[in-house]
């Protein structure tokens, strides 16, 4: 080949390179949620929802740790300090969740008005420090008086949703353009089982089921398709009522490894846990089908999932604009005990590993690879990444240095600049979490925040990682970066 040819198409892929990389526009932004960080129970007559029950009334997460003041972040002079932090590190976009009980506090019926008022200021504070509003319709603060009612379990839960959906668009569309509609189906699931076994009395096991084991298959599946069914019928509202904007589901996807010297059972296993955490609702929502496979055990172990007929063609159909991804690590499956679809989960020796699983941040290329390849490349947005590691936030000398969380956003970054180059189209990325926060049954142990809270004062330090990543966002080098 000709020099000048050569370097012709070596100019042309370099470019292509840079083009697949964050533009101008993409989001850069932290997330949160209502029941992490609101506090402010009482205010503005907020109904009660399942987590006050958990929290408040059961004391689930210990003596006195509940939502009741979290970081303050429903309080106005408090919240306009935090926005004024975030548009200092940089950040364009903020992912953040309404609670349906102060909307409608009883869950169905009248509509709360002071709510409503109180996000259309917060919404409209946001916009104008420049920062783009991403509103979560629901991250797991269930009315407790719809919770009483079965919750998802509950068919009729698509409705209830629905009609909430309706007073949120009604109410902000004009205002707001990108709707997560549900926030992790699989993770909420596995919490509310966490709970009831904790409220039956049993405390030794504090694992999170969030791939679905024979005992809790039947309970998740019929959920997920109910959950999945309220976010399309709420998609169809939004399509009918006209309104202007882009709607997705924001779902834990988990790449599902397994060892090297792994067992065809270990496999049989991994290929199911892969089926009912990722394929179930990435098959419906991309190819309007349920996967063969989880549904053939479900027919075997005769469980009652509620899945008719056209549900996942309904949930296809809703054709929703984005994938909203909550990524934080990939999971390792091997065989439990017994015969038949039993899995375990573990880390293997000697991998790094963060409050939320085993660090791999190769596995979001894999994932976002997968997502472009077998699933059509929708549009994506990382709606939630991060991470907490035990005895990292220490406050010293008013610094808080947390190399680790500040290396993991880094590499995961890099992670999702690789798989943009591949072709995926990714439009935004969200730290899990601004702030330190609320764990949910875990109460205020596991801190994920770019943000230092201290839960007595409510004064807040930036860590290392925020004043990082602001540099990521206006576009410095991430390799020139230093965590320490
Ligand atoms: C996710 C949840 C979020 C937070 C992070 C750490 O599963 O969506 O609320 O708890 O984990």
């Amino acid at each position: 080949m000709k020099k000048t040819l050569l370097l012709a198409c070596l100019t042309l892929s370099a470019n292509f390179a840079v083009a697949a990389e964050p533009s101008k526009d993409f989001m850069w932004g932290a997330a949160s949620a209502s029941y992490q960080v609101e506090g402010n129970v009482n205010q503005d007559n907020r109904g009660k929802s399942i987590w006050d029950y958990y929290l408040t009334d059961k004391q689930l997460a210990g003596l006195g740790v509940t939502g009741e003041v979290a970081i303050n972040f429903y309080d106005r002079d408090q919240y306009l300090k935090d926005i004024k932090l975030l548009k200092s590190l940089g950040i364009n976009s903020y992912r953040f969740s309404i609670a349906w009980p102060r909307i409608i506090p009883d869950g169905l019926g009248p509509v709360n008005m002071q709510a409503v008022a109180h996000y259309r200021r917060f919404i409209t504070d946001l916009k104008l420090a420049g920062i783009k509003p991403v509103v979560t319709l629901y991250h797991w603060d269930m009315p407790l008086a719809l919770a009483q009612k079965g919750g998802w379990e509950n068919r009729d839960s698509i409705d209830w949703f629905n009609q909430y959906a309706q007073v949120i668009f009604e109410n902000f569309g004009d205002i707001v353009q990108d709707y997560v509609l549900i926030n992790e189906p699989s993770v909420e699931v596995a919490q509310n089982i966490k709970a009831k076994r904790y409220l039956a009395g049993d405390t030794s096991d504090s694992s999170l089921p969030i791939i679905a084991t024979p005992a809790t298959l039947e309970t998740s599946l019929k959920s997920y398709n109910h959950i999945l069914l309220a976010a399309a019928k709420a998609k169809e509202s939004f399509r009918e009522g006209h309104y202007k904007g882009r709607l997705g589901v924001a779902l834990p996807l988990s790449p599902i490894l397994t060892a090297g010297d792994a067992t065809d059972q270990d496999k049989a296993d991994a290929k199911i846990a892969d089926g009912v955490l990722n394929r179930w609702f990435l098959d419906a929502i991309y190819k309007g089908t349920y996967p063969e496979d989880v549904l053939a055990l479900a027919k075997k172990m005769n469980l009652k999932i509620d899945v008719q007929p056209t549900d996942a063609k309904t949930i296809h159909d809703a054709g929703f604009e984005f994938l909203g991804i909550n990524y934080y690590a990939p999971f390792y499956v091997r065989h439990g005990k017994g015969k038949g679809y039993n899995p375990e989960t573990y880390i293997p020796k000697g991998q790094k590993a963060a409050f939320n699983g085993a660090v791999r941040p190769d596995q979001l290329t894999a994932l976002l690879d997968r997502i472009r390849t077998e699933y059509g490349n929708p549009t994506v947005i990382i709606t939630e990444n991060g991470a907490g590691f035990p005895g990292e936030d220490k406050l010293v000398k008013g610094m808080v240095v947390d190399t680790q969380r500040c290396e993991y956003i880094k590499d995961h970054i890099k992670a999702m600049n690789e798989a943009m180059k591949h072709g995926s189209k990714v439009d935004g990325y969200m730290v899990w979490s601004s702030h330190d926060n609320l764990e949910w049954l875990e109460g205020y142990k596991s801190r994920f925040g770019m943000i230092y809270v201290d839960w007595n004062t409510q004064k807040r330090t930036p860590k290392q990682s925020a004043y990082v990543y602001g540099h990521i966002i206006k576009g410095d080098k991430i390799d020139t970066l230093s965590c320490k």
